[in-house]
């Protein structure tokens, strides 16, 4: 009998990532993926802890998963349940005490050792708590073989973070910054393909800080490898996040000018139009060179399109530096960004500053610059009406007779077509842009991505 496997993914495309890799690593255990977790012989939730009580909201699906858990074991059945990801990171050993049913807590960077970790669970020898951060990688022990789930891959390139943006866990839940050798990124970018991957977004919490040791001895450049990944057969479009604008160079910028299958979008988050507010967050950049960065980038691309993210309500931010987010974001047009209210997370150095914002005052900030990015949103998408864009149909729509993309400003686009478009490009005319998506016609397959 196949057991099923089923896991929730909270949070970032690592995470995304990751939780491919898991399922992945457990296939060969006999687990397959399960639609639904009550039924599921194992269930792992892959837990993100960026931002607000993430650890209670695991608590609270955990409360859930419990009550499946006894009423399979009436049954004479075994579910196993799984906590990893951040939280499990961050909270290791309290998820056992407060979650006891709970069987395995491993942390991001020791997936590859689950079998160990199911077999210790299986047998009942009591709990699994696996959070090092191991001498070795996890990427030299997973797997080699990829699968898919449509068009559109991860591959991750570059892992951790040693930036410590004095509100972020990152540093602390996924460790040092370390980036796979490019020979083994381009082995799998190679399986990605012949598994039916067409675009490849490569994947790394820093990713431009790549600089992982080449084929020939030396580092590569995120550039350089953007380049490589780029003459490989079948590989149509490149995308690549989460870049940090102060390590983003020249060589990156020239390869938004020069790599065709380099898409025309890149997020790149600023978090404050303040610079006193962004040397609070230790951030090693000012609003003027992020402005710099950008007339750089669009002078090598000048369709790039942009997004970003932003912190509202950082220790200290007052009435003035707020404005100043505002109108950086005037300045610069995104069109589309992430914001988020400040929330302290324990341990790091933010949570301990003195003047900590109002709740109420965050969340009005918020609110006004939300709607600030949502009109730019709404400007992008509009102004798309009457032009073809090459769009990778990559799932079915919501509505029959749908299929469902992404324009190469990372937009979604809605058309009707057959289900045998599936994971193609097409040309599509947009008929109408709102808030969330665009709609279109397809006017004809075109073999190479192109704006
Ligand atoms: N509070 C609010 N937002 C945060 N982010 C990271 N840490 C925090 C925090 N403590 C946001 C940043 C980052 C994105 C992934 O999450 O904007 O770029
Ligand atoms: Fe967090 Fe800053 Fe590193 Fe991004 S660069 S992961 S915000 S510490």
């Amino acid at each position: 009998m196949p057991k099923t496997l089923h896991i929730k993914t909270y949070g970032c495309q690592m995470n995304v990532y990751d939780s491919e890799r898991i399922a992945e690593v457990l296939a060969p255990l006999g687990y397959a993926p399960g639609e639904t977790a009550e039924a599921a012989d194992m269930v792992i939730l892959n837990t993100c802890h960026i931002r607000e009580k993430a650890a209670e909201k695991v608590y609270s699906e955990l409360g859930r998963l419990r009550i499946a858990q006894e009423a399979k074991a009436r049954r004479g059945e075994r579910m196993i349940i799984a906590v990893t990801g951040c939280v499990a990171q961050a909270e290791g050993e309290e998820v056992l005490k407060r979650a006891p049913f709970v069987d395995m807590v491993f942390g991001p960077q020791t997936y590859h050792r689950l079998p160990q970790m199911v077999a210790e669970a299986t047998r009942a020898t009591g709990h699994v708590l696996d959070t090092d951060f191991p001498e070795e990688s996890k990427f030299d022990a997973l797997p080699e073989a990829r699968t898919v789930d449509g068009a559109a891959a991860f591959l991750a390139v570059q892992e951790g973070c040693d930036k410590f943006c004095t509100y972020c866990v990152v540093p602390y839940t996924r460790g040092a910054e370390y980036s796979r050798p490019a020979a083994r990124v381009l082995d799998e970018a190679r399986r990605l393909v012949e598994a039916g991957a067409r675009e490849i977004t490569l994947l790394g919490q820093n990713v431009n800080s790549y600089h992982g040791e080449g084929p020939g001895g030396g580092a590569w450049t995120l550039a350089r490898l953007i380049r490589a990944v780029a003459e490989l057969d079948g590989v149509e479009r490149i995308r690549y996040t989460t870049s940090y604008p102060a390590d983003l160079d020249a060589d990156l910028i020239a390869a938004h000018r020069d790599v065709d299958k380099l898409m025309p979008y890149l997020h790149l988050p600023i978090q404050s139009g303040s610079n006193r507010v962004l040397d609070a967050m230790n951030r090693k950049h000012t609003t003027d060179d992020y402005k710099r960065l950008v007339d750089q980038l669009r002078a090598a691309r000048p369709d790039l399109a942009l997004s970003s993210d932003f912190i509202v309500g950082f220790p200290g931010e007052t009435d003035t530096d707020f404005e100043d987010t505002l109108k950086l974001v005037a300045d610069v047009t995104f069109i589309q960004a992430y914001s988020f209210k400040y929330s302290a997370r324990p341990g790091t150095p933010a949570a301990m500053m003195d003047f900590q914002v109002d709740e109420a005052v965050k969340a009005a900030r918020l609110a006004r610059l939300q709607d600030l990015l949502n009109t730019q949103t709404l400007a992008f998408n509009r102004s798309m009406v009457g032009r073809t864009l090459a769009v990778l149909l990559d799932r079915p729509g919501k509505k029959p007779g749908q299929m469902a993309g992404r324009s190469p400003y990372m937009q979604a686009v809605v058309v009707e077509a057959p289900a045998e478009r599936i994971n193609t490009i097409q040309a599509v005319t947009v008929t109408s842009g709102g808030p969330n998506s665009l709609l279109g016609r397809i006017d004809g397959a075109i073999e190479r991505a192109c704006a």
